[in-house]
């Protein structure tokens, strides 16, 4: 018999706290402050999504809504969401988590109103590159030494809302 395993996605809640921290660690080279999750969360709860199995948390996403330039448009500020930090355990990576969090992450972010969505990823994480193309993000620059350990960032960005493939 073959069980179908099925991801939930919802809000992050408090008490996620340290099992985002732990994938986190897991995964990424950049961590934050409990607090800085925190913070992120009082004030953006909507966007700040886990996905979980069987009640274990197997990946994030953390965002904020910021007011600034439009890459989209001449004139004017717009909001704009901007992706913080979004991670996968690996052992779950390459199962469409990444993707359906970017899409759940994406659609509370037009619930704050924002009209854009732009994010900062390595220049030589091509799972990242290829989740985000996918998702229609193009690079909008480099940014160099982005990273504490000098590697450059792309900057990439879309308009919302993002519909799913
Ligand atoms: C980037 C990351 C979040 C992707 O999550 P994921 O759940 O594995 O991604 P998905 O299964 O949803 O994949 C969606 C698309 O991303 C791309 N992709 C994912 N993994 C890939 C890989 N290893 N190599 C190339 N492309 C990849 C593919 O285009 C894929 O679409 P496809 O399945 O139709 O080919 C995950 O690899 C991760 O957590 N990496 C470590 C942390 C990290 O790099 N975070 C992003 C920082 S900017």
């Amino acid at each position: 018999m073959v069980l179908e395993i099925k991801y939930r996605f919802r809000p992050f809640k408090p008490s996620d706290l340290e099992e985002v921290i732990r994938i986190n660690r897991d995964c990424l080279p950049e961590n934050y402050t409990p607090l800085f999750f925190m913070n992120l969360y009082k004030r953006y709860p909507q966007a700040f999504i886990v996905a979980e199995i069987n009640k274990e948390l197997v990946g994030y996403i953390m965002s904020r809504i910021e007011t600034g330039v439009p890459n989209f448009k001449l004139l004017g500020v717009t909001k704009k969401g901007h992706v913080i930090s979004l991670a996968v355990l690996p052992k779950h990576q390459q199962k469409g988590i990444g993707y359906s969090l970017m899409l759940e992450a994406t659609q509370a972010m037009t619930n704050y109103n924002a009209k854009e969505c732009y994010l900062e990823v390595r220049t030589s994480n091509l799972a990242a590159l290829g989740l985000y193309k996918k998702l229609g993000f193009e690079k909008s620059r480099t940014l160099r030494n982005y990273y504490a350990d000098g590697e450059n960032a792309y900057l990439m960005s879309r308009k919302l809302p993002i519909s799913a493939k």
